[in-house]
């Protein structure tokens, strides 16, 4: 029998791991045993952290069901959401960025016209985001599917509130020249779920625990790379600090207008914000 000790025992569970069937298994399981191991050792790691670290994943699992995502929520904000993003949509400086999804997108979104409002009479500011979806080459990408949900003026998506129809989520279609046009209302900045283990945690730190004014959206068009976005507002609060490092220059794209004519060929009667921003896709590689 081989003796087990402190200095062998990470060689002799990493072997063990790597007999996984499937080889990138075998190759993931092994390397997440040597990472574990060896951040025990960083922090000397005692038992009752180890037991709190047990407890706390309990709880996040015992909060996670289909309407709220906590271990995406842990994710997020240690950085490894964005991370995982980044590396794997190492795009072309010229396509429209990536960041991440977030634990709110609702799928089967009614489908809108151009221009049609997907905020149906919720109090706020009229936003109208518009301009064109292409490729790098300029070429307009008519027929794409923008799927677009967002947060209302108190900051609460859908799947946080009860409600029985869809709000403030909906797909557009863009027309054959590649335009669109969404009409909604201007977001606000908001927090992130914090009565779960996830705000238990950042709670204990000095971590700003919001995310700035934003809308999402989700372009999946066959032959290009499916893209995952957000457009910001220009100089809103917590650019600079997002909670789960999701903001880029980029994608700072709306600003308020005075009133006047809108991008659908309307004219708002008050204040407006738009965003005129055309949606660079990368062809599928
Ligand atoms: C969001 O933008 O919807 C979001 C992303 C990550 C964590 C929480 C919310
Ligand atoms: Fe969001």
């Amino acid at each position: 029998m081989q003796p087990v000790t402190e200095d062998n025992i990470t060689e002799l569970a990493a072997e063990r791991w790597s007999s996984a069937h499937d080889p990138r298994t075998a190759e993931v399981l092994s390397a997440l045993v040597r990472h574990l191991h060896a951040f025990a050792r960083e922090v000397r790691l005692t038992e009752d952290e180890w037991m709190g670290a047990v407890q706390w994943l309990t709880r996040t699992g015992q909060v996670s069901d289909d309407k709220r995502e906590e271990f995406i929520l842990a994710s997020d904000v240690l950085g490894l959401s964005m991370l995982v993003v980044q590396m794997n949509h190492r795009l072309d400086p010229a396509a429209t960025p990536a960041t991440v999804l977030g634990p709110f997108h609702i799928e089967g979104s009614p489908e809108l016209d151009f221009g049609a409002d997907m905020s149906q009479g919720l109090p706020g500011t009229p936003l109208y985001i518009s301009g064109t979806v292409r490729d790098l080459d300029g070429k307009a990408v008519g027929g794409a599917v923008l799927d677009v949900w967002q947060a209302d003026t108190d900051g609460a998506y859908e799947s946080q509130l009860d409600v029985d129809e869809a709000r403030l989520r909906a797909k557009y279609t863009s027309r054959p020249d590649g335009t669109y046009c969404v009409r909604t209302i201007a977001p606000f900045g908001y927090s992130i779920p914090m009565d779960g283990p996830v705000g238990e945690l950042i709670s204990r730190t000095a971590i700003s625990h919001f995310r700035p004014a934003h809308v999402h959206f989700l372009i999946a068009v066959p032959g290009y790379e499916p893209l995952i976005t957000h457009l910001f507002q220009e100089g809103a609060e917590y650019l600079d600090s997002d909670v789960v490092f999701g903001t880029k220059a980029e994608l700072v794209a709306f600003d308020p207008r005075d009133p006047g004519p809108t991008p659908d060929g309307g004219t708002s009667p008050v204040p407006w914000c738009h965003a005129a921003y055309d949606f660079v896709l990368q062809p599928r590689a």
